[in-house]
């Protein structure tokens, strides 16, 4: 069992469709074993995606995850990190493989709908990030 940190973007919760991508979740046998809906400053957000701060979309991204409410996931399941990026699709929805949730519901390269950790260490580390361990119920 593994876990990663998902997180439905502001175009998701802006377009009410938290529980369309959670379904999409689910049925792809991962858990939600977190979750908690947020607002991020935009000092919040740059501290979450610092290992970006060099490149040319910092500054658009971070204006972005903090210009609507957030939600924020903890999802277990055999091999949470690939799999979880797997039904995520690329990160252009435009190069995005059918039935993928960036494919389905992404407005853009930017606004595609979700975040999900890239490695296990990485997940250890934005998991830590938004939760503690009293929040998260395997
Ligand atoms: P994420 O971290 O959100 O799961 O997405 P990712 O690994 O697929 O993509 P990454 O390279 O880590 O980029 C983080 C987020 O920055 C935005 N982005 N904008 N305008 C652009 O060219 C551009 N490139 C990336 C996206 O919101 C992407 O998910
Ligand atoms: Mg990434």
């Amino acid at each position: 069992m593994q876990r990663t940190l998902s997180i439905l973007k502001p175009d998701v919760t802006r377009r009410n469709l938290t529980g369309a991508v959670n379904g999409r979740i689910e049925s792809a046998g991962l858990r939600i074993i977190a979750q908690r809906r947020i607002h991020l400053s935009l000092e919040q957000a740059q501290q979450f995606y610092a290992v970006h701060q060099e490149r040319s979309f910092f500054n658009d991204l971070c204006t972005f995850m903090s210009s609507g409410p957030v939600v924020v996931q903890v999802l277990q399941g055999e091999n949470a990190v690939e799999q979880y990026r797997k039904i995520m699709g690329a990160t252009n929805p435009a190069n995005a493989d059918e039935g993928t949730i960036r494919r389905d519901f992404a407005e853009s390269i930017e606004a595609n709908s979700v975040h999900g950790s890239d490695s296990f260490e990485n997940a250890g580390i934005e998991i830590a990030f938004f939760f503690s361990q009293m929040d998260i119920v395997g």
